[in-house]
């Protein structure tokens, strides 16, 4: 038998901390021994905030949430490949692979541009639209990879073209790829470096040619899926447009004439890395063998009597001058002298292309 324990015991065996506030000391006096952390350093994405500089931005993210289609949901079903010979399938899958240089190195290169936009500490809804876009190039890679897919599985590049012209697609491919990565060297770089208003000019340029792109094309296809496709990546370009409008209305007024130069020679920069897709590639940035750009008209001239929807050079010369003039119409006011665009008719000042300023995305 145990002998019995005295009330001294019992109490430490069953101790619990006091729940006398008296005992613990008040947020007063913990107050009183704070200190700061150190300073937040630049480029740290904390702390966070969630200011709102532009309202108009935030109502088109709202608009945006839901972008009412999906990549998956296109009648792809439609698309028969038995329809088409070998080389209109190569041609056509030829320029899903051209496009794709532009667009499906949307999701990386608008992704970068939003972490940028957290680490620079960009104003809330300017992050959330480069998240949409973010999503939006997604979609429109889908579109990309699916029409190639489909049109030759195992491509843009593992599968093995038949006939000369489907070799030449190929080959020709790989040098696209081979300038998409000089251009996301480029991109990488410059991207940090340049203010919102430098980067937004430079991304309306590239939002402004690719709806103008993608609303051509959808006149012009006679196959229901691209009809289609063109349409909703379209109405994604136009929206991405008015994104880059809404913000530019607040800071083209502030621009300083350090900014206004820069802008100059990115104008430039976006007219020749653009053209690769909208017009033909020119000399500038470019590096492709003699053989690429007359195997390119070939290929597009099979793939526009396929039926895919690929305007005429003289076509796109004139959407092209049309798209840039826009943009000329809307900088002028601003001070922003144009860069001279001989390749379209455009008269302006004559920049030297450097890699450097090579951030235009699509
Ligand atoms: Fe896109
Ligand atoms: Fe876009």
């Amino acid at each position: 038998m145990t002998a019995p324990q005295n009330a001294e015991t019992l109490a430490a065996q069953t101790r619990v901390p006091s729940s006398n506030p008296t005992s613990m000391p008040d947020a007063a006096t913990i107050l009183y021994d704070t200190r700061d952390p150190p300073p937040f350093k630049e480029g740290n994405i904390f702390p966070l905030e969630w200011r709102v500089e532009t309202p108009k931005m935030l109502e088109i993210y709202d608009g945006a949430r839901d972008p009412g289609w999906s990549p998956n949901k296109l009648p792809w079903a439609t698309l028969d490949p038995k329809a088409f010979t070998a080389d209109q399938r190569y041609a056509m899958a030829y320029w899903w692979s051209l496009l794709s240089v532009f667009d499906s190195s949307g999701p990386a290169v608008f992704a970068r541009a939003m972490i940028h936009t957290y680490e620079a500490h960009e104003e809330d809804p300017v992050r959330k639209c480069f998240f949409s876009v973010t999503r939006d190039e997604v979609n429109h890679e889908e579109v990309c990879q699916r029409a190639i897919q489909i049109l030759t599985p195992g491509g843009p590049l593992g599968y093995e073209p038949s006939t000369p012209l489907g070799k030449l697609g190929r080959n020709n491919t790989l040098w696209l790829y081979h300038n998409g990565g000089r251009y996301w060297d480029g991109y990488k770089k410059a991207v940090g470096r340049y203010p919102l208003a430098i980067l937004f000019t430079s991304f309306l340029m590239g939002e402004v040619s690719a709806a103008t792109l993608f609303h051509g094309m959808y006149q012009k296809t006679t196959i229901p899926v691209f009809k289609e496709a063109f349409r909703c990546v379209g109405k994604d370009e136009a929206r991405h447009m008015g994104i880059c409008l809404a913000i530019l209305d607040r800071l083209l007024p502030l621009l300083t004439d350090e900014m206004r130069e820069q802008i100059t020679r990115q104008l430039r920069a976006g007219y020749v890395f653009l053209s690769g897709v909208l017009y033909e590639p020119p000399e500038q940035f470019w590096e492709l063998p003699d053989t690429w750009r007359p195997a390119h008209r070939m290929l597009e001239d099979v793939a526009r009597d396929a039926g895919l929807g690929i305007l005429s050079l003289d076509e796109r010369r004139e959407n092209w001058r049309a798209a840039v003039l826009k943009m000329k119409g809307l900088l002028e006011p601003h001070g922003v002298e144009f860069p001279a665009i001989p390749e379209v008719g455009i008269d302006g000042k004559t920049v030297a292309f450097n890699p450097e300023d090579m951030i235009p995305v699509f």
